[in-house]
């Protein structure tokens, strides 16, 4: 498994960034942002990681990621992760932040395994009004809010 930056088209990569947002509306306003990273094994992409600059100096957002689920819990989401952490501090990086939906109870645990810290809610960033459909629900918790993590790139 190796772990490049991807310089193909986007498009091919949009089951991958489905398996991390449930709208496709919100999916099209960054595909072709920032920078991607994928894992190959056998020249196949089993994942990827996009970072995106945040117009902050030194503070960037892992925007999208994730792994396809018949590889997953291999090592290769905290894979990408640290690839995408060494890559933000070649680009002068200070700060990683990244936000998931607070519904969803394993990503909660995997960014905080990860080393990133809770520093804020947005409550109902997800709904109709955003691109995502009335109704859904992660771990039996409806889809509504968000949290977002940040990481401290100066840390280990
Ligand atoms: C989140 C995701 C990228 C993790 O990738 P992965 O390759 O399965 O994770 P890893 O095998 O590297 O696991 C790293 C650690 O996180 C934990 N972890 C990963 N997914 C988890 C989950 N759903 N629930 C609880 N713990 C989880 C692992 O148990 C492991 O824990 P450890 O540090 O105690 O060993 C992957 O589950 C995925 O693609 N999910 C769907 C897309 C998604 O939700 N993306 C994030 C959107 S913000």
């Amino acid at each position: 498994m190796q772990i490049e930056r991807y310089d193909g088209n986007r498009e091919a990569l949009r089951p991958l960034f489905a398996l991390a947002d449930d709208s496709p509306m919100q999916i099209s306003s960054y595909i072709d942002r920032g920078e991607v990273l994928v894992a190959r094994d056998g020249g196949r992409i089993v994942g990827h990681v996009q970072v995106i600059e945040t117009g902050e100096g030194g503070v960037f957002e892992l925007k999208s990621l994730a792994v396809r689920p018949a590889r997953q819990s291999e090592g290769l989401g905290r894979a990408l992760v640290a690839a995408a952490i060494t890559r933000c501090r070649e680009r002068g990086g200070r700060r990683l932040i990244v936000s998931t939906a607070t519904a969803d109870i394993g990503n909660l645990r995997f960014y905080q395994r990860q080393g990133f810290r809770m520093c804020r809610i947005v409550q109902d960033a997800f709904g109709p009004s955003t691109g995502y459909p009335e109704g859904l629900a992660v771990n039996g918790i409806p889809l509504r809010d968000q949290v977002v993590f940040e990481r401290d790139l100066g840390a280990d």
